[in-house]
């Protein structure tokens, strides 16, 4: 029976389609197996369509880098190993910015083209579906930020000490070329060199030191699959501690010294405890090592704290203070909702923001006594909860905006009430469980509360999770 050829279309954008189709001529239609054809240059992400890259499946990244924080120069190589999901001609990896000076897959030199954020890769012969591949990306320059739809910033911050990158949601081509996109999550080893004196601080846990020549070269390991969002490295004055939580996860942690504001240091004091406390609500802390990194940055430039994997991220700009308690305890519920279950797109967002959210209230009723239902009156009261459902936010902007936080905590209020405080932590610590260290979207969460409680929910997330009306009352 002939396969039909549109088969994977819905997934492309329309003009990688097109494209796709030029590079495979009618014949391709009959039996036997399709010519090669291109990588798709997104993964057609409703909100973020050129995210991403079609053909493969990246497993590693090696990132070997030098950064030099006197003229903010940052160069090395990316080794991106991949699997192709299709046989491929050639296949884009995400960049932006960035001088490329050499590119070879396996070992071969390969040609390259540039346009916007995509490189395109042309390996000397056809890699086939199946196949196990690496990209050798050198590279160099001085790293420029991403800009959002929303107008903030992210992708390698320049500090007067050293560095800061970040990520969410397409800033990680800002400074290593790769499959931008939360669907294809890899393990990385990075090693950065930076000038003797400095520390290099990242996710995952560090392999070792290496000093020569008045440099040190830091090795840091995550095995743990990791989205390229959730990438960070800082570089910088910091001091570090390492300790352990009392239930035995091994901490790290990096504080610019001139971002340690009181409430800060008053919070990360509380770092073992409120992870330990999570463990207890979502069941086993999913990475090897936590902690956190504090730095210091010009007013304003990120104003954002970050759940990088394994090891949240907290600017501190002068403005307020770097992290509070419940900004601590929002970073760490993500290394459950987010960082090991990541969203399939990012529309699916609110799975992240308003688990993260919803862990706030219970922080506050566990730490405080303020009732969960005072928390979801708040969030029900305030009108920008609801310019639109969590599930559909209508614009890339808005991916970051309050119903994705509010409403969707809402949303697993209302499962609360409806099912129950023993059901309800059985579906939370279930749906960690489930879906580690993978990726999950919207239906596969209404899907796995139908299945653990038997019950039909549909009319509950109608109005609360895909709902565009508010609701009359709570
Ligand atoms: N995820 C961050 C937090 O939990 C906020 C954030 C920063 C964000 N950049 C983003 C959310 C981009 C969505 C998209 O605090
Ligand atoms: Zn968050």
């Amino acid at each position: 029976m002939p396969r039909p050829r549109t088969a994977r279309a819905p997934r492309f954008a329309a003009g990688c389609l097109a494209a796709a189709l030029l590079a495979c001529p009618t014949s391709c239609s009959g039996g036997g197996s399709p010519e090669p054809t291109a990588g798709a240059t997104g993964l057609g992400d409703r909100l973020f369509p050129g995210a991403g890259n079609g053909g493969y499946d990246v497993a590693h990244y090696g990132l070997e880098l030098s950064y030099d924080p006197g003229t903010g120069r940052l160069s090395g190589t990316a080794v991106v190993s991949a699997t192709a999901t299709q046989d491929l001609t050639r296949l884009n990896l995400d960049l932006a910015g960035l001088a490329v000076s050499r590119v070879s897959v396996d070992g071969r030199t390969a040609r390259t083209t540039r346009s916007g954020t995509e490189l395109t890769v042309r390996p000397a012969g056809a890699l086939r579906r199946g196949s196990h591949f690496d990209v050798t990306v050198a590279y160099a320059g001085v790293p420029r930020l991403v800009t959002d739809p929303d107008g903030s910033h992210e992708g390698w911050f320049r500090t007067d000490d050293g560095a800061l990158a970040l990520g969410e949601p397409v800033g990680s081509m800002g400074w290593f070329p790769g499959n931008d996109h939360p669907s294809d999550k890899a393990a990385f080893d990075l090693t950065v060199s930076v000038p003797t004196g400095l520390t290099v601080v990242s996710n995952g846990e560090l392999a070792g030191t290496r000093t020569a020549g008045g440099r040190t070269a830091f090795h840091w390991r995550s095995t743990a699959p990791m989205a390229t969002y959730l990438a960070t490295v800082g570089i910088g004055h910091y001091t570090v501690s390492r300790s352990r939580t009392p239930g035995g996860v091994p901490l790290y942690t990096a504080v610019d010294p001139r971002a340690a504001d009181a409430t800060t240091t008053a919070a990360l004091a509380r770092l073992p405890e409120i992870l330990d406390w999570e463990t207890g609500r979502f069941g086993p802390y999913p990475f090897a090592s936590s902690g956190a990194i504090v730095d210091h940055l010009p007013r304003g430039a990120v104003g954002y704290a970050l759940e990088t994997q394994n090891r949240p991220v907290f600017p501190g700009d002068g403005d307020g203070p770097a992290v509070d308690v419940t900004t601590l305890v929002h970073e760490l519920s993500h290394q459950w909702f987010g960082d090991s279950v990541t969203p399939r797109s990012w529309q699916d967002m609110w799975l992240n923001e308003g688990f993260a959210t919803w862990t706030e209230w219970m922080w506050q009723e566990h730490d405080a006594g303020v009732p969960l239902s005072r928390s979801a009156a708040e969030a029900f009261a305030d009108p920008a909860t609801w310019s639109f459902p969590p599930a559909a936010p209508p614009e890339a902007a808005d991916v970051s905006a309050q119903p994705v936080y509010a409403r969707g905590a809402l949303v697993l209020y209302e499962l609360h009430q409806a099912l129950g405080g023993t059901t309800f932590d059985r579906l939370l610590r279930g749906w960690a469980a489930v879906h580690s260290h993978g990726n999950a979207s919207t239906a596969d969460f209404t899907a796995y509360c139908a299945r653990l409680t038997g019950r039909d929910l549909t009319p509950l997330f109608a109005t609360w999770l895909f709902g565009t009306a508010k609701p009359a009352r709570l």
